[in-house]
């Protein structure tokens, strides 16, 4: 394995950017290839079996352009697919996304904490493992939070957001939680506004930076550490006629197009 070949990261749109930033910062040479399937966003409110068969073709994708490791920076696809494709793939590391339950059930001093994730993460083996092995006598409290990826991933203006997420966290506030873990990569895009309705008596947790640091100990475990520059390349599969956001604008080099051949199949366009 080539030490310098890129870590392939993806979501179903820009939400892992939120944890491409933490890994950047923690591993400035690192080059990254990024997958948003912009096509298929939403991937909370989908089945788990569909978002499986995404996830797989785009790890075959990542691959198949040389990445040295694949972080699956969104929840959903981790719900779906992570445990899965470890077995399909056993010589690749994945690195996975982890509801941050252990951080919050250890800080907890109500003893009652809020989790706001996707339909889809909810029901997956990853978030109801940590519950398992962590949340023993912690009330959690789940908060499906609806159309809020999308929102931010259209750029929701501040008063709509505003409103959005208040309708989500209020309830939350009335449980008496003291921390608030954000198990939805999209989220954190918004961490701002999120802490400003949680208020100063609720922790909100973003695990974008345990990620970074469990990536950087895969690979200097492995002796994979890149030594050359950074390269940014990020994938789209979202129609040509779908403006690039300005975020991605900012962190990559190059921009490109890829599309679906049946649903099972990404291809470079
Ligand atoms: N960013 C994603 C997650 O972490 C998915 C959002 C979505 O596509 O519904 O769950």
């Amino acid at each position: 394995m080539n030490r310098d070949a890129p870590i392939g990261i993806f979501d179903s749109g820009i939400g892992g950017l939120s944890v491409y930033k933490k890994i950047r910062e923690l591993l400035p040479l690192e080059s990254v290839m990024y997958v948003a399937d912009q096509i298929h966003l939403p991937y909370g409110s989908k089945d788990l079996d569909m978002v499986f068969n995404y996830a797989k073709a785009i790890t075959e994708f990542l691959l198949s352009k040389g990445c040295k490791l694949i972080v699956i920076a969104c929840n959903t696809a981790c719900a779906a697919a992570l445990h899965p494709l470890r077995r399909v793939y056993p010589s690749t590391d994945f690195v996975g996304m982890e509801p941050a339950v252990k951080p919050a059930a250890l800080r907890t001093r109500t003893g009652a904490v809020g989790i706001l994730a996707t339909e889809g993460t909810f029901k997956g083996e990853p978030y109801n493992g940590v519950i398992k092995r962590f949340a023993q006598g912690v009330k959690v409290y789940e908060q499906p939070c609806h159309g809020l990826a999308e929102a931010i991933e259209n750029g929701i203006d501040d008063s709509e957001l505003h409103k959005m997420l208040e309708g989500f966290i209020s309830p939350l506030k009335l449980k008496n939680i003291d921390q608030l873990a954000l198990a939805c990569t999209h989220y954190p895009l918004v961490f701002d506004h999120i802490c400003k309705i949680a208020g100063n008596a609720i922790e909100v947790i973003d695990p974008a930076e345990a990620i970074a640091r469990r990536v950087l100990s895969l690979l200097s475990d492995s002796e994979l550490l890149a030594t050359s520059p950074y390269e940014g390349v990020f994938y789209t599969t979202a129609a040509t006629s779908t403006p690039v956001s300005e975020i991605v604008r900012k962190y990559f080099d190059s921009i490109n197009r890829c599309a679906w051949s049946g649903e099972q199949c990404l291809e470079m366009l």
